[in-house]
């Protein structure tokens, strides 16, 4: 129980410490660690203390030599971050006050905190983003040496420098290790898995690097909170496991991802928000996707995704933003799509550039109060539509047609909003003859979730920048 708190504790100081630098991980991180939190800040601050007293400086004796001192874990880690300024240039000067007689807890983005085991205080986290630091001479600058020797590490923040090569494995024995941001490095290989694989990461940013080969199905199995990984190299196709994923923002934009979106990535249970644009996806739209209740973001742009848009979409309940354009979707745009009220009160819903011929009655109003963009498709009467023959040519060679057709008019919500005017169209919300149980179960466990749950909260980082994090 103590030990518990204790480490509870640990990861608060430094986590505290942490919100001091980076505003946009806070965002996130605070709700993660609840309520209670901020009144135990204070308390926090006192003990960290703000890194003021100074390490006890092991005291060099002549002769006889006595047997040797362990390292206190400041004097190793102070030791390894002067290797590391060693071997570095540092044109920006950041690590110019890391020197052998400064307090270690002063080095210019070191944290220090009370480590929980022994009570000794340690290097917590480490923040170099935007030090734009690179190895000397145009040699690489390895991440070795540097995040492997520091065991008491919480977070590692090193955005917008020249690290290459690959990311040591044995971080996976860091007890309290939970944020790593690698991002606009040079990082390059396969996804480092081995290296992730650690219940405690929950924070994971290596956007902008060089990772190529496939998105591995391990990944979807970690209780994280955070998974970006857009602007890389990475291909294949996205893993059926996806949907058993914890995290909330996901962003896998502009790599060279194929095949479908994956059907489960609609059980994901807390995704808010997610982009998959710029990649290669193809095939239909799962109409899965309507049962993420939380999702505020959606972006699927710029892919290569076909058919209609499953009805379900109307039961995305939080959308403010949601993203198709470009792509070869066609047919109707739902009309419950148009009403959902995240969307009419100041959303936005691209669509633009895709194929679909008709739009329901409660879409005219959002075009024309402009969060409806279906600019560029084939729609008649409006403005800015692709050319007749276009169209033609696109239905005339019977565009690509979608496995389990009649689950794209099955709605799996109930009509929170009215249903628009044709009834028609609409299955029963009980499901269509042909959807098995599972998915009853399912939605009956969801909107369980969400009676107890009151989380509207938006995003505000721009999920794909990061040269301007600091
Ligand atoms: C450090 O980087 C600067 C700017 O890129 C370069 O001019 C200089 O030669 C580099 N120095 C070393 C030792 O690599
Ligand atoms: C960054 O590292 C690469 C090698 O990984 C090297 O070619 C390049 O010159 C480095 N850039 C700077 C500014 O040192
Ligand atoms: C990780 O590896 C480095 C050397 O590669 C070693 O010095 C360090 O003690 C290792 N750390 C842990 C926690 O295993
Ligand atoms: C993660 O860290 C814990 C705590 O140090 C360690 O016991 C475990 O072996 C590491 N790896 C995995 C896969 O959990
Ligand atoms: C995410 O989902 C899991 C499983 O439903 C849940 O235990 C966890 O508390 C959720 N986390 C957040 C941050 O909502
Ligand atoms: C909606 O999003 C698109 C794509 O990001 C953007 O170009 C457009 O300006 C946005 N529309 C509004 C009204 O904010």
């Amino acid at each position: 129980m103590e030990t518990k708190s204790i480490l509870m504790l640990y990861f608060l100081c430094s986590f505290f410490l942490h919100l001091a630098v980076t505003q946009e991980v806070a965002k996130s991180e605070s709700e993660a660690v609840g309520e209670g939190a901020a009144e135990k800040r204070e308390t926090l601050e006192i003990i960290i203390g703000g890194g003021g007293s100074p390490s006890p400086t092991p005291s060099p004796s002549p002769c006889p030599p006595p047997p040797p001192k362990p390292l206190s874990r400041l004097e190793k880690a102070r030791r390894v971050l002067l290797r590391f300024k060693s071997i570095i240039n540092d044109t920006s000067c950041y690590t110019q006050n890391w020197n052998a007689n400064t307090d270690v807890c002063k080095f210019n983005g070191i944290r220090c905190a009370t480590f929980p085991t022994d009570k000794q205080r340690a290097v917590a986290g480490l923040d170099l983003n935007g030090a734009k630091v690179s190895g000397q001479n145009g040699c690489a600058l390895p991440l070795d040496g540097l995040l492997n020797n520091i065991e008491e590490l919480t977070f590692f923040h090193v955005n917008s420098n020249n690290f290459s090569g690959g990311i040591p494995e044995n971080i996976t024995n860091y007890k309290y290790f939970f944020e790593l941001d690698l991002s606009n490095n040079k990082i390059g290989g396969k996804f480092p898995l081995k290296a992730l694989k650690n219940r405690t990461l929950v924070f994971l940013d290596l956007r902008f690097n060089k990772l190529t080969g496939e998105i591995p199905y391990q990944l979807f199995q970690q209780d994280l909170d955070v998974i970006f990984v857009n602007d890389n190299q990475f291909s294949g196709y996205l893993p059926e496991n996806f949907g058993s994923t914890t995290a909330r923002y996901l962003t896998f934009a502009r790599n060279q991802l194929t095949g479908p979106l994956p059907r489960s990535l609609g059980f994901a249970p807390n995704l808010t928000e997610v982009l998959f644009l710029g990649n290669r996806f193809s095939g239909c739209l799962p109409f899965e996707i309507g049962y993420l209740k939380k999702a505020v973001v959606f972006d699927a742009s710029r892919n290569f995704i076909t058919g209609p848009i499953p009805f379900s979409f109307g039961c995305l309940k939080s959308i403010q933003y949601l993203n198709l354009a470009h792509n070869k979707l066609y047919g109707v745009v739902p009309d419950n799509l148009c009403q959902i009220p995240s969307l009419r009160n100041n959303g936005n819903l691209s669509l633009s550039n895709n194929y679909f011929k008709e739009i329901g009655p409660s879409c005219w109003s959002l075009i024309k109060s402009k969060v409806l963009d279906v600019s560029q498709n084939c729609i008649p009467g409006l403005p800015n539509q692709r050319s007749p023959l276009e169209c033609h040519q696109f239905y005339y060679r019977n565009p690509e047609s979608c496995p389990k057709p009649e689950s794209f008019y099955y709605v799996p919500c109930k009509s929170h909003w009215g249903w628009g005017t044709s009834p028609a169209h609409e299955p029963q919300a009980t499901g269509s003859p042909s959807e098995p149980n599972v998915v009853a179960s399912h939605e009956d466990q969801r909107e369980e979730e969400l009676g107890r749950e009151g989380d509207a909260c938006v995003f505000e980082i721009d999920l794909l920048s990061v040269n301007d994090e600091s």
